[in-house]
């Protein structure tokens, strides 16, 4: 309950730092919803930056492919995932 408020601060910071950066965050929330098993929600944004970083460098399997995005994008990313969406 005390997180909701913030929520919407890290949505729009997310969305200053990289638009297309929030349009995968929400690909990732299909099985990355703070609801599923596989939630990364209060992981912290770098722990969940670093799994990124294994998944982009293809060092970790994982079903969704990061290559292409930045290190601004995986933050932003990470932000959202990390905020719960
Ligand atoms: C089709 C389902 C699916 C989608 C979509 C998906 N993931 Fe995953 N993700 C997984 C699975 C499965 C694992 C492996 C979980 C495990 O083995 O513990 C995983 C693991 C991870 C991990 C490592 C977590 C850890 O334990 O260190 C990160 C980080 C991650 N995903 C980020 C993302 C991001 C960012 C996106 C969006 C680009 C994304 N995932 C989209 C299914 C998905």
């Amino acid at each position: 309950m005390r997180v909701a408020p913030f929520l919407p601060v890290i949505l729009i910071a997310s969305l200053n730092v990289a638009v297309a950066g929030d349009e995968v965050a929400a690909k990732c929330l299909e099985c990355h919803d703070p609801e599923d098993s596989l939630s990364l929600a209060g992981e912290g944004v770098d722990y969940i930056v670093e799994g990124m970083n294994m998944i982009r460098s293809g060092e970790i399997r994982h079903p969704e492919s990061l290559e292409g995005l930045s290190d601004e994008d995986l933050k932003a990313i990470a932000a959202v995932l990390d905020g719960g969406g």
